[in-house]
């Protein structure tokens, strides 16, 4: 495994992979890397010939300082793991490398189709334009046929989605598939999340109260409207000492809209552990 540290060497590396028509599959993340990541990468490296994995923390996406200096950072950690899982490259850039002073300090606009007003989008306003700027770029360096997503940042996938599917930006990526993967949890239910290690035991114990709620909530469902499940949902957690609730909302899969039954819904939960905000969902289907 290679780790690569500027644009100019991982478009070398993968020159002849693509000129050989290798399939190249990207696992994009942040770091501080955990078994949901290795799930991707696994994947990732079973249905493609060249697996690349970028280890970016990328600041367009923090509106809060704090929490990007607070974000867990272990390079070495990371590419011993990625090694192990058979990882062919891992691109590893600073954010000078990445990006221009200018695009760093401007504030990129991208159409979502409102799929970047609700939850997320209204609570980290620019979230989502520092998600796209960053994963549209590694789009056009790697060229991959396969890029792999988790289903625990929901919305960031239904917006990827709507970037290559739907957007101005769409066809731009070749043939470029996103592939869904479904949430990984802890035994006990905690949904695997790279902020996890910021929680103290005490706290880690207390969080267990988000998924046991939403799971509960699939039992509540079959016998509640949704605005009744949701607003349980949101007592039941907040009745925990230590976890407030930040939003709760049962949305339209596709649209991210209010839903008005079950079907197709997706239920999103932003919960403050102590300082730590975690976020999960439960499909109702
Ligand atoms: O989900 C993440 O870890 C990040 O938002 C991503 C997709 C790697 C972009 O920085």
């Amino acid at each position: 495994m290679q780790i690569l540290t500027t644009k100019q060497a991982l478009q070398q590396a993968l020159a002849e992979s693509h000129q050989c028509q290798k399939t190249v599959g990207l696992v994009p993340t942040m770091g501080a890397l955990h078994e949901g990541h290795a799930t991707l990468v696994r994947r990732a490296v079973a249905e493609n010939d060249i697996c690349v994995v970028s280890v970016f923390v990328n600041p367009t996406q923090f509106n809060n300082r704090e929490d990007l200096l607070k974000y867990p950072r272990n390079l070495e950690r990371d590419a011993e793991l990625l090694s192990r899982i058979g990882a062919d490259f891992v691109f590893a850039p600073t954010p000078e490398e990445m990006y221009s002073a200018e695009e760093m300090n401007t504030t990129f606009q991208f159409d979502f189709a409102g799929l970047d007003q609700v939850m997320e989008g209204k609570m980290r306003p620019g979230h989502f334009n520092g998600v796209v700027q960053v994963v549209s770029r590694l789009f056009y360096l790697v060229q991959p046929a396969r890029a792999y997503f988790g289903e625990k940042d929901f919305q960031q996938l239904a917006i990827i989605h709507h970037m290559v599917e739907r957007s101005s930006l769409a066809g731009t990526f070749g043939k470029l598939q996103i592939i869904d993967c479904p949430i990984v949890r802890e035994p006990s239910g905690l949904a695997l999340s790279s902020r996890n290690e910021r929680l103290s035991a005490a706290e880690r114990e207390t969080a267990l109260a988000i998924s046991r709620t939403l799971f509960a909530s699939l039992e509540w469902a079959k016998s509640a409207s949704v605005q009744e499940v949701q607003q349980r949902v949101i007592d039941a957690i907040n009745a925990v000492d230590g976890l407030e609730v930040e939003y709760y909302e049962i949305v339209d899969q596709s649209t991210l809209l209010p839903a008005d039954s079950f079907s197709h819904a997706i239920g999103c939960v932003t919960v403050y552990c102590g300082p730590v905000r975690l976020i999960d969902n439960i499909k109702y289907e």
